[in-house]
């Protein structure tokens, strides 16, 4: 496996690779074995003549000013074994003034599906995304991209600009994987002290709550919500709620009734770590 850390050199390598399938995975490092899942699905897609790409760049433009650019964990080393593991075939591990110019003026903006859910809380924070991700799009030109489901929105949004940009590449949402408590896995985990990590599990549960009642037929998204509400309120003191909505699962726009399908979507502060998580209805 190689390691590049320029774009010249990511650029020589895609075009030694030529027709060979390209599937990439962006990342932001701090790899879980959520991340090592992505990489293994992204294998399995590329095939045995394919190349799976993985990239590892904490991008400073989706942070806000108060928000952990600063903290994120950076640990290189222990991550490309384990890329390496998972059948990467190269990591593009840029600096960040190699990604951006210091008079960069141009920015990828997205207008409506940024406006709610995490993109309410986190002004500015899709538009670097979607920056970063584009930037990466052209840098490796793949086929396909994989994707964690746990950053729903993100996802939704990305799709989206595939769509509205052109972009050649095939998406692939891949399941969230969890603690065998439930918690889904983040590198923002490790934030969490002994207490809030045992309460941080009650996301999955309220969620399930939510999902149960609208299974046995509960339509309503003001109960379905308060229901997942309750829970994160008696199990989980130590959070406090960004946002708990039931949204439709393409547009992401709240929903007041929830016929055949939608998304519940929860964030919960635990002290400084805000954690998401989100259940598909249908
Ligand atoms: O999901 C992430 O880790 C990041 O938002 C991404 C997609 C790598 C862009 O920086």
């Amino acid at each position: 496996m190689k390691i590049v850390q320029n774009i010249a050199e990511l650029r020589d390598w895609r075009r030694q690779v030529g027709m060979r399938r390209v599937v990439l995975v962006p990342t932001m490092g701090a790899l879980h074995e959520g991340h090592v899942h992505l990489v293994e699905q992204a294998r399995e897609l590329a095939g045995p003549n394919g190349c799976v790409g993985v990239s590892i760049f904490v991008n400073p433009l989706q942070f806000g000013p108060k928000e952990d650019f600063g903290r994120y964990p950076r640990e290189l080393e222990s991550d490309a074994a384990k890329c390496e593991a998972a059948g990467a075939d190269i990591i593009f591990a840029p600096p960040v003034e190699e990604v951006y110019a210091p008079d960069r003026s141009i920015i990828v903006l997205e207008q409506s599906l940024s406006q709610v859910l995490c993109g309410a809380s986190r002004p500015g924070h899709f538009d670097g995304v979607c920056t970063v991700v584009a930037k990466l799009f052209n840098l490796f030109q793949p086929d396909h991209a994989v994707f964690g489901r746990k950053d729903y929105q993100q996802l939704a949004i990305i799709r989206r600009m595939v769509r509205d940009l052109d972009y050649g590449v095939r998406l692939h949402g891949i399941e969230t994987v969890r603690e065998s408590d439930g918690l889904a896995m983040s590198s923002r985990n490790r934030y969490l002290d002994a207490d809030e990590r045992h309460q941080a599990p009650a996301l999955l549960r309220a969620l399930q709550r939510a999902q149960q009642a609208w299974n046995e037929g509960e339509t309503s998204a003001a109960v379905l919500r308060e229901l997942a509400q309750e829970v994160i309120a008696s199990e989980a003191p130590l959070g406090r709620i960004d946002y708990l909505e039931v949204v439709d699962d393409t547009t992401l726009q709240p929903l007041s009734v929830v016929q055949s399908n939608g998304l519940i979507a929860i964030a919960v502060f635990f002290g400084k770590a805000r954690l998401i998580d989100n259940i598909e209805l249908r």
